[in-house]
């Protein structure tokens, strides 16, 4: 056994036991139903060895961390005008808040909190269809896994269809001000069904490896995005990719990385390693108790960190 994955089975094996495990999103019906006890966690480096503990294998919603691959798709198609609609400053707010959005008239502080995302949702859906527009996102998160096998969970997407009171509020607010240009119903259609992506630990580390290299997919060698694309999707993930936990995450953590309420996080340590980690049960903010733990530890061991040049 290398020493990483010395470091990944001990990681595997102190959250197994785990007794603090925190409480699955319960807003969502059936993230509501997951079993507490998953865990899982994978490590792909640069040259593409995997190291995988617990349930790595076991798909998870991916909820909120879809918003980094719809950025990384939005920013390809409308480049930095993007950043007239939807700022880059940490909000300091909860995920879904509305309250910054009426003194911001309406454009939203930065594309990880909802209203950013369903502005970046905005932005894809253009003049195309919602299931035009999560084609092409399955069809990038594929390609970026080389993995055919994710799937969105209709189950999921049509539970918080149903039960997303607050997002439909943030889409009307945004109509308003005049700051959203496709029907409300059309586009929150579309952020549910890129919100119910369900990816294992492996797949979403593998389809993350692109912002641990430069841009480049290491994988194919083919460039995903430009170098300083991939530093500045990084740079909003370290401040804002855990909402109001995003100044806590950078202290314990030391990495760019984004949060989900399905219970996973994606962090990447440039030149190192992609990671995926997923344990369902969430803390007080929304983000998972043990997935930060777990990559604590992570990096206590590696000593991983974009504030040290090791
Ligand atoms: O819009 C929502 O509320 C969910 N679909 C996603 C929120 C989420 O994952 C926040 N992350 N921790």
């Amino acid at each position: 056994m290398t020493s990483l994955s010395r470091i990944v089975a001990d990681i595997a094996a102190e959250m197994a036991a785990a007794p603090d495990r925190g409480t699955p999103a319960s807003y969502i019906p059936p993230l509501r139903d997951v079993d507490p006890t998953r865990f899982g966690i994978a490590v792909i480096e640069a040259d593409g060895t995997q190291h995988l503990g617990g349930d790595a294998d076991v798909p998870f919603s991916i909820q909120s961390i879809s918003k980094v691959f719809t950025l990384t798709l939005a920013l390809g198609t409308v480049g930095d005008q993007l950043w007239n609609r939807v700022g880059r400053e940490p909000s300091g707010s909860a995920f879904n808040s509305i309250v910054q959005l009426e003194t911001e008239r309406g454009i939203p502080r930065n594309p990880f909190i909802n209203a950013g995302a369903l502005v970046v949702a905005d932005i894809l859906l253009g003049n195309h269809e919602p299931r035009e527009v999560i084609g092409e996102l399955l069809r990038f998160v594929r390609e970026l896994a080389d993995d055919d096998g994710i799937t969105v969970d209709h189950v999921v997407a049509q539970a918080e269809l149903t039960t997303g009171h607050r997002n439909a509020a943030l889409a009307h607010f945004m109509a308003g001000f005049g700051t959203i240009e496709n029907g409300v119903d059309r586009l929150l259609g579309t952020y549910v069904h890129q919100c119910a992506l369900a990816m294992s630990c492996r797949q979403l580390a593998a389809a993350g490896r692109f912002l641990m290299a430069r841009g480049i997919n290491p994988a194919t060698g083919r460039s995903v995005v430009s170098p300083q694309r991939a530093r500045r999707i990084n740079a909003l993930m370290m401040t804002c990719g855990h909402y109001d936990g995003s100044g806590e995450f950078a202290y314990r953590v030391g990495l760019p990385g984004k949060s989900g309420v399905g219970g996973g996080i994606l962090a990447i340590a440039p030149g190192h390693a992609a990671i995926a980690v997923w344990s369902p049960g969430l803390n007080a903010i929304g983000n998972s108790q043990l997935g930060t733990l777990a990559l604590e530890r992570l990096v206590q061991r590696t000593g991983w960190s974009v504030f040290d040049p090791t």
